[in-house]
Order: C-alpha cells, then structure tokens, then sequence
C-alpha cells in the first residue's frame, strides 16, 4: 500500500548543543512569524533541555511544535542528570529525539536502551523521533542494511502498536555535519528499506525523516524521494530563513 500522500511532511530543527537565551530569543521570533510560511509541512524544533521553557513560550500559539533531544529510559529516582520522559510531557513537548548517532557515539547507547528510551517516551505522550544510520565504514562495506536492520530490531520488537506512534529518523553518520549528503537516490533506497520493514509490520503511515547536511539547496530533490517524509535538520535549523525554506521545499 502507497501512503505517500497521507504522510504529511514533518522537518524537526535539532539544535545540539548551541544556542543562548539571546540568540534563541531571535531564533524562535522568526519561527513564530515565519513559520506559517510552510503550510502542509509539520514543522518542530528540538532544543537544548534549559531552553524547553523557552521555547514553549516562544513558540505558544505558532504552528511550531518543540521537544527534547535525549530522554532517560527511566521514569524518575536516583539518575543523576538524566531528564524524565515526564519533565519533558511538563514543558508541553512534544518530540523527543532518540537514538542520535551522537548519543550512541559518544555515550555508547545501544539499540536497546535507544528503543527503551523510545517507550519511555511514548508512555508519557511524546513522540520519540528514532535515530539510526551508518558510518562511512560501514557505508563503504555495503553494511548499510544490515547495521539499520541491527539498530532498528529492538524498536520494531515494539511491535506496530508502539512503532505506529513514533517517527523514524535516517542519518547516515558520514553526512552529519560534513556537508556532504546523501544523494536522494542514494537516501531513498535507505528509506525505501526501512519503508519495507514498516510496511511488513503492518505500520506504513510512519514518517520517516532523511538527516544529514540538509540545506534549502538540497532539500527539494530529497523531498521529491516517494519514501522521504522530510527531514531532521542540524546546522541549518539555526538560520532561521535557511529553515524554513527547508520547510517551504
Ligand atoms: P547537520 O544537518 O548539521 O548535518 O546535522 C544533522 C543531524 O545530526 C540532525 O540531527
């Protein structure tokens, strides 16, 4: 079945780890105004964990939605600076990203705790946004199959219940900040996979996102891809017209 055109596009902003209340203030005000720029596209931003509150009074009453860009596996106790699936429900978030080649690099999360943190989020409203991708390595052995399939075993485990609420996010980790994309046709026989492993779950209307360098330039011809459902967007979600002419792509 073609769900195509019952997917509605959605491009998140992972801001990482930057921004200050200045710069976020500016940042926000012209997502507020601009943002109904891009209708038919469900647009949200993922922000540091200090500036959630910010960003719910900056954004309150504009299409823009906002969320988190981590989530703790646990519901509350004794996890120093971790931050609850809860918290994040109390700051009217709405997205948590989980999964994040960042994360699992830099902090070893495995595919395990990543679906973990994915249920953990859903039990408390949210939706988690699922990372997965490979690295250059493993791109360059013809593993990039494998390694999603490996990456998404335990959140497909879910079974379609809990995998129909979440989003799908694919970053190969060799376009993260290199600015060197994917070609479309290159990030839809990705997507095209991780669509087939949806569709034999029985969950096709899952969004799935392409992540990686995406800029006003490139986003169009990936948007074009049938199984491309937008994008998740990191250094060019903090330009704010760069942004949004994603999202108008
Ligand atoms: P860039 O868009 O900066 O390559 O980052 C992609 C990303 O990691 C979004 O989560």
């Amino acid at each position: 079945m073609n769900t195509e055109q019952t997917r509605k596009r959605l491009v998140i902003g992972n801001w990482k780890m930057h921004g200050l209340l200045a710069a976020n203030a500016s940042l926000l005000d012209g997502l507020h105004k601009g943002a109904s720029a891009a209708p038919g596209c469900d647009l949200a931003v993922c922000v540091p964990f200090p500036y959630l509150d910010q960003a719910r009074t900056g954004l309150q009453g504009s299409v823009v939605s906002w969320g988190a860009q981590d989530v703790s596996k646990h519901e509350q106790g004794a996890f120093t600076g971790e931050v609850s699936a809860a918290m994040l429900a109390d700051f009217d978030c709405q997205w948590a990203l989980v999964g994040h080649s960042e994360r699992r690099t830099l902090h070893g999360e495995t595919d395990q705790l990543v679906a973990d943190k994915a249920i953990a989020a859903l039990s408390a409203g949210l939706t988690p946004v699922v990372c997965v991708g490979e690295t250059l390595a493993e791109q360059e052995a013809g593993q990039t199959e494998h390694i999603i399939a490996r990456q998404l075993a335990p959140v497909l485990a879910l079974g379609a219940q809990q995998v129909g609420r979440m989003v799908l996010a694919y970053e190969p980790v060799w376009a993260i900040g290199t600015g060197r994309t994917a070609t479309p046709e290159q990030a839809q026989a990705v997507h095209a996979y991780i669509r087939s492993q949806l569709n034999g779950l029985g969950v096709p209307e899952v969004r799935v996102l392409y992540g990686g360098s995406v800029k006003a330039s490139n986003a169009a011809s990936l948007f074009a891809m049938p199984d491309i459902d937008g994008a998740l967007v990191g250094g060019a979600s903090l330009v704010v017209e760069e942004f949004l002419r994603i999202a108008a792509a």
